[in-house]
């Protein structure tokens, strides 16, 4: 009968729900604050390198998260078509995070790598030219464009400011490490930046010669290539199991 009470005063009923629904907030948010498994330590990750952060840039400009996720989730249907579901730590240089909410085309997360450089080139310039059912925009421009990269530092800078542990060296160098990998030449200091031997990654920071096909300028879509080519490349799944994680540590 004391139910009676608090069901007949609005305001003692408003009162103990929101005690009752503050300690639930507590006891589920609180703990995430201490749990060091938040964020899992994987070995691997490294901040994008100038030309990559470029790239994203530009993804992040035409709007391709419209389209695309960049997150797969742990089912059974995903990890089938899209490999390992993502973990917290592959994304935890990215601001702001892409990992989307609608699928119109495939999520992108593990994409570096399944597609040659002249795939993604024909595909972005025309996606029917390579896959004729395809509803995904044109996006020719990208490939006449040459990329702005005066302010590329700046970029690390903030970045930096927000987490990403860019040091003075790669701000230093920026633009050098960018054309560096736009072109494939003086690629020494990039790599001792950026390479597997710095970060344990799984596959090596990749430099090329873009500008292989004639053109002398270094183009948006060489950016923007170059940061799809790196997507979901840095863990190395063979070694990573979840039941391992405190080893990693
Ligand atoms: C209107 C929705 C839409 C937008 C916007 C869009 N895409 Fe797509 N994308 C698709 C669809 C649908 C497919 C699947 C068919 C195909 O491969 O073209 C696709 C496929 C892809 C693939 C191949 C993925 C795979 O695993 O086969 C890549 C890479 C890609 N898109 C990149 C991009 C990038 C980069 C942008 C932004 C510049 C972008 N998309 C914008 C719809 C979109």
């Amino acid at each position: 009968m004391k139910h009676d009470k608090i069901e007949r005063s609005a305001t003692l009923l408003l009162i103990l729900s929101f005690i009752v629904v503050t300690i639930g907030g507590l006891v589920e948010i609180v703990p995430l604050f201490w749990l060091n498994n938040t964020i899992e330590k994987v070995k691997g990750v490294r901040p994008y390198t100038p030309l990559e952060l470029a790239g994203r840039n530009i993804y992040i400009r035409e709007g391709c998260y419209l389209c695309h996720s960049q997150m797969i989730r742990p089912f059974r249907d995903e990890v089938e078509r899209y490999g390992h579901y993502s973990l917290a730590a592959e994304s935890m240089y990215d601001h702001p995070f892409q990992w989307g909410s609608k699928r119109t085309g495939p999520d992108l997360a593990r994409v570096g790598g399944k597609y040659s450089d002249q795939w993604h080139v024909q595909h972005l310039k025309d996606p029917r030219a390579v896959v004729p059912e395809s509803v995904m925009p044109g996006y020719p421009f990208l490939a006449t464009t040459e990329l702005k990269f005066d302010d590329i530092a700046d970029h690390l800078k903030t970045n930096a400011l927000l987490g990403v542990p860019y040091d003075e060296d790669m701000i230093k160098n920026a633009k050098a490490d960018l054309v560096a990998q736009a072109t494939g030449e003086d690629t020494e200091g990039l790599v001792k930046r950026y390479g597997k031997k710095r970060w344990g990654s799984a596959t090596e920071v990749k430099a090329r010669d873009f500008a292989l096909d004639g053109k002398e300028k270094i183009t948006e879509l060489d950016a923007l290539v170059a940061y799809l080519q790196m997507l979901g490349t840095l863990v190395d799944f063979k070694a990573f199991d979840v039941k391992n994680v405190e080893n990693l540590r």
